[in-house]
């Protein structure tokens, strides 16, 4: 799998810790261009979301399947049927942690059993580093998003943190906390591979997919 990797920053760069060969990088100083992808099979971005919002018309007559990690930024609502009319399947995600598929399950799961609760309210705090450029983070916005009530978020920018994510579930007696912490980001780059394989094998309807749904749906229909 020839892997076409745009953004080679601080996440990006993990792809190419793990997969050493096959990847053509694109920055600011090597931009894509129709040719230079025509030897691709799937694209990778890593790009902040402004830049990969400029590329887009350029990745849609390329082609290629692709995986979005870029983040902080809407989508063109009519991305999804753009995709369908030209027989395209991408991924998106705020976050490839395969640990935060996991949380979507327990919150989903958590939904179930809210009314047990007569009083409660929900919080959200997103921890991240300090060159980070949207506030929420992608990931809150997500979390918050598989709540089935309203979610107050917090954010905080400091050092280098990689991602911590705690949604709490506070009641007059009690707390329960759900939390993740990205430990290094070789995680994204490792789901964002995940990603582009799953892509590849081309068994994906065309259109636009969210990466937890696609995972989740994975192993569900491994089980
Ligand atoms: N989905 C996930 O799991 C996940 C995880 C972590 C981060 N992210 C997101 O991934 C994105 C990148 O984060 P990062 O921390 O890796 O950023 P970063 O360290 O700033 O790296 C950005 C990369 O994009 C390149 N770039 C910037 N503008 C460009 C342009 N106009 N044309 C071509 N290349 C351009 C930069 O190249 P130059 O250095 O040459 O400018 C650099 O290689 C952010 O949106 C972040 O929120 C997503």
């Amino acid at each position: 799998m020839r892997i076409a990797l745009l953004g080679k920053g601080k996440t990006g760069s993990k792809i190419l810790e793990l997969k050493k060969s096959d990847i053509t990088v694109f920055d600011s100083q090597n931009r894509p261009t129709l040719e230079k992808l025509k030897n691709c099979d799937v694209a990778i971005s890593f790009l902040p979301g402004h830049a990969f919002l400029e590329y887009i018309p350029l990745l849609l007559d390329s082609k290629l399947p692709m995986v979005i990690g870029s983040t902080g930024v809407e989508f063109p609502v009519e991305l999804d049927t753009q995709l369908k009319e030209r027989k395209m399947a991408w991924i998106y995600g705020s976050n490839f942690s395969l640990g935060v598929v996991l949380t979507k399950i327990l919150i989903e799961k958590m939904n179930d059993y809210l009314g047990l609760f007569n009083e409660r309210s929900f919080s959200l705090h997103e921890i991240h580093h300090t060159k980070k450029l949207d506030a929420p983070s992608g990931t809150a916005l997500s979390m918050a998003s598989w709540v089935d009530d309203n979610v107050q978020i917090t954010s905080e920018r400091t050092g280098d943190v990689v991602g911590h994510h705690a949604l709490t579930l506070r009641t007059p007696r009690e707390e329960i906390t759900i939390a993740h912490e990205a430990l290094d980001r070789s995680l994204f780059a490792e789901g964002a591979l995940r990603a582009s394989e799953l892509l590849n094998q081309k068994k994906l309807p065309f259109g636009l997919h969210n990466f937890q749904e696609v995972m989740q749906k994975n192993i569900q229909d491994k089980e």
